[in-house]
C-alpha cells in the first residue's frame, strides 16, 4: 500500500533541509523499493505571508489524511511580533493537538566521529545514548485557564495552568515503559513531585504503570536534579519520561550534549503510528538560503519515520548507516566542523547520503 507522506517545510533552513529528506526518500523509493507519495503543505510563517494563518485549514485537512508528516522549522523575526495566536509556533501546536502527536520521541545519540565537537569532556559523553519521551499536547502548554488580563488593583496579570488528567499520563506512559523496554530497559520520570499536585499524580501514574512492566526497571528524579544530572553524568539516563514543558526543557539540554543539534531528529507519534517527524533543531533564519544548514538531523528523521510508521527498520537502518559513513568520509556541515578544514554544504551533505543509498 502506498503511504502518503506530506511535507511541510515551512521557515528559515526548513525548506532547504526538506528538499535534502526528499532527495533521500526519491532515492529509496527508485532504488529500495520504499512505496510512498509526497504532497507538500505550507505552515509557520509561509503560511502567515500567503494565507495569514500558521495553519490553514487545507493544510491541517492535509495533515490528517496524510499517514506521516515530514516537517522542516518553523519561526523567524519577520513573525516575532504578531499575536500569539497567529505566531508560527502556534501552527505547530495546534497541528500537535489537532493531531493527537502526544509522545514526543527525542533521542540524543553521540556519534563517535563528532565526540570533540560537544562542549562537555569526552569521557562524560562518549557512547551517550539517550531517549527523551516528552508528553506533547497537554501541561502547561495547552491547559486552561490561561490568560492575561487586568487584575482589580489595575496590575496586568497573566496565568497558565500545568493540568493532566490520568489517562493522558498513562498513554504517554506506556510509550516511554514500551520504548525503554525495546533500549536499555530504565526509565527515568522527571518531575516536580516535592512541589506540584500535579506531578504527584504523574508519579503515582508511572508506578501504578511499572506493574505491567516489571522487566523495566522505573525511577523519579526531580526536573531540577534531572537536569543537574544530564549535564554531570548523562550516561546514567537509558530513557526519560516526563512533561511538554519539563521535557521542552531537558529536551534542549540533552541534545547539546550532542554538540550538535543539526544531527537530532524527532517523532511525534498519535495513537496509531502517525507520526510527525521534524528536526530538533529551529528555523535558523540567520543562516537560511546560505547553504550552511546541516541536513542530516531531517534525514534522520526521515529514518524514524521509516522505522516507527512505514515499518521499513531495514530502511531505517541503511539511511543511519549512510549518515555514519558520511561523517567517516570527513564530511561536515559547518556547524559540526570542529578541527575538519573543509566544509560540506547543505546540498553535498544530502547530496552523497542519497548516492549512498543508490
Ligand atoms: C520544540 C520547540 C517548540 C516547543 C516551539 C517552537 C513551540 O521549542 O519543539 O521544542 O516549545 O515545543
Ligand atoms: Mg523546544
Amino acid at each position: 500500500m502506498t503511504a502518503r507522506i506530506l511535507v511541510m517545510p515551512g521557515d528559515g533552513v526548513g525548506p532547504e533541509i526538506c528538499r535534502e529528506a526528499v532527495r533521500v526518500i526519491d532515492a529509496l523509493s527508485n532504488d529500495h523499493g520504499l512505496d510512498v507519495e509526497l504532497d507538500e503543505a505550507l505552515v509557520g510563517g509561509a503560511a502567515i505571508d500567503a494565507e495569514g494563518d500558521p495553519l490553514p485549514e487545507s493544510s491541517l485537512e492535509a495533515a490528517r489524511s496524510a499517514d506521516a508528516i515530514l516537517f522542516g522549522a518553523i519561526g523567524g523575526p519577520k513573525w516575532d511580533n504578531v499575536e500569539r495566536a497567529k505566531r508560527p509556533e502556534s501552527g505547530l501546536l495546534r497541528l500537535r493537538s489537532e493531531l493527537g502527536l502526544f509522545a514526543n520521541l527525542r533521542p540524543a545519540i553521540l556519534y563517535p566521529q563528532l565526540a570533540h565537537v560537544s562542549t562537555l569532556k569526552h569521557e562524560i559523553v562518549a557512547g551517550l545514548d539517550l531517549m527523551i519521551v516528552r508528553e506533547l499536547t497537554g501541561g502547561l502548554y495547552f491547559g486552561k485557564p490561561s490568560g492575561l488580563h487586568k487584575n482589580a488593583n489595575g496590575r496586568r496579570e497573566a496565568y497558565n495552568t500545568m493540568r493532566y488528567d490520568e489517562a493522558e499520563i498513562e498513554r504517554v506512559g506506556r510509550a516511554a515503559f514500551d520504548i525503554a523496554r525495546a533500549r536499555g530497559g530504565r526509565l527515568c520520570s522527571a518531575d516536580k513531585a516535592n512541589v506540584l499536585d500535579v506531578s504527584q499524580l504523574w508519579r503515582d501514574v508511572m508506578n501504578d504503570l511499572s506493574a505491567d512492566y516489571p522487566d523495566v526497571e522505573l525511577t523519579h528524579m526531580y526536573v531540577d536534579n534531572a537536569a543537574m544530572q544530564l549535564v554531570r553524568a548523562p550516561k546514567q539516563f537509558d530513557t526519560i519520561v516526563t512533561t511538554n514543558l519539563f521535557g521542552d526543557i531537558l529536551s534542549d539540554t540533552s541534545a547539546m550534549l550532542t554538540g550538535s543539534i543539526g544531527m537530532l531528529p524527532s517523532a511525534s507519534m498519535d495513537a496509531h503510528g502517525k507520526g510527525l517527524y521534524e528536526p530538533v533543531h529551529g528555523s535558523a533564519p540567520d543562516i537560511a538560503g546560505q547553504g550552511m544548514a546541516n541536513p542530516l538531523a531531517i534525514i534522520l528523521s526521515v529514518g524514524m519515520m521509516l522505522r516507527y510508521t512505514l515499518g521499513r527498520g531495514d530502511l531505517a537502518d541503511k539511511v543511519e548507516n549512510a549518515v555514519g559513513y558520511a561523517l567517516d568520509r570527513g564530511l561536515r556541515t559547518r556547524d559540526i566542523m570542529g578541527r575538519e578544514t573543509q566544509m560540506a554544504s547543505t546540498q553535498e551533505m544530502g547530496g552523497a547520503i542519497a548516492d549512498m543509498l543508490r
